[in-house]
């Protein structure tokens, strides 16, 4: 395919291949190693009202085929983005997203509203993973009800702004957890994020990462994500953006064959800084022997029968 361009919810994306919250700071330490404006979309770390200097140490783990990770959202705070790092990002010709981590539904408001003012931001990721505290530190993407009241408070906020809601794995039944978000309102599903995991020392005794659990990433959960993404796709009509384990082009056409609109590359910007840009010319060639003449040819053209 000569021209890899899609539509998300209104955003025009020159390629799909979008960089995924946490695994590519706010896009200005990736410069040295491609163009940004290459990307289809830049979703940067999750943000916060306030900065967060996130766990302590060691905070990640590499597992067979993966990692860890339990970061704890460490970021500068959402005006701290918008001052010193949005300007320097190519806003006009790569859709930016900001990913949102807030503590309760107000919470997210206020930093939705906060965030959906400014025209370099084309979009709002939420973060549905993290602990409700008014609730007991069960996830916010753990309950449809809370995950759909964030969602609800979020979108009111937002304007003309597409609202993505970034999906756990970490539940029973992964379609509940979409309908009920599509049902208040959002424009995009992203899914997944990490799932829960642990690692442990048999020498010190000791659990590898300072906070005991943290999240999975990485081709470990690939099969996981590609499941989760096939049943939303089949469950919900608005676009979902696949992501979890992708490190090739043939990855990237995978999620697109179950019915994803996009991806998100992750986990393989650490093992390649170069990985999301070099996928783009990857993506180009392998449509292009395998003939694929069209996104809407291709995208959900899995055969099941
Ligand atoms: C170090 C690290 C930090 C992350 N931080 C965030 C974050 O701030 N917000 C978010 O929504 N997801 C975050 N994620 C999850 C990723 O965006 C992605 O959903 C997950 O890693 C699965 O994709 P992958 O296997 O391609 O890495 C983080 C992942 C990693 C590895």
């Amino acid at each position: 395919m000569k021209d890899l361009h899609c539509n998300l919810a209104g955003l025009e994306l020159s390629n799909p291949i979008m960089t995924a919250s946490g695994t590519f700071g706010y896009g200005l330490e990736y410069a040295p190693y491609g163009e940004l404006r290459k990307l289809g979309g830049l979703v940067v770390k999750g943000l916060s009202l306030e900065p967060r200097s996130g766990n302590p140490g060691p905070r990640i783990v590499e597992t067979p085929c993966g990692l860890l990770n339990a970061i704890g959202l460490q970021n500068i705070g959402a005006s701290s983005f918008v001052q010193d790092k949005l300007p320097g990002l190519p806003w006009k010709e790569t859709p930016i997203i900001a990913n949102l981590y807030a503590q309760s539904r107000d919470e997210f408001a206020e930093l939705g509203a906060y965030l959906a003012q400014f025209e370099e931001i084309a979009g709002l990721e939420v973060n549905v993973s993290c602990p409700n505290v008014a609730k007991g530190g069960t996830a916010f993407g753990q309950d449809p009800g809370q995950a759909a009241a964030v969602c609800r408070a979020v979108k009111d906020v937002s304007g003309a702004k597409p609202v993505m809601v970034k999906l756990t794995p970490n539940v029973t039944d992964i379609r509940a957890m979409a309908v009920a978000v599509q049902d208040a309102g959002a424009d995009v599903i992203s899914l997944i994020n990490t799932l829960s995991g642990m690692a442990v020392d048999i020498s010190t005794r000791r659990p590898k990462l300072a906070n005991i659990h943290g999240g999975l990433s990485g081709p470990a959960i690939k099969p996981v994500a590609l499941h989760q993404v096939y049943q939303v796709c089949q469950e919900v009509s608005i676009p979902v953006i696949g992501l979890g384990g992708i490190s090739s082009a043939r990855d990237i056409l995978e999620f697109i064959l179950v019915g994803a609109q996009a991806v998100q590359i992750g986990s393989a910007n650490f093992l390649r800084p170069d990985m999301s840009f070099r996928l783009v010319d990857e993506l180009q060639t392998l449509t292009e022997e395998l003939e694929i003449s069209s996104w809407d040819e291709w995208r959900g053209s899995l055969k099941v029968e």
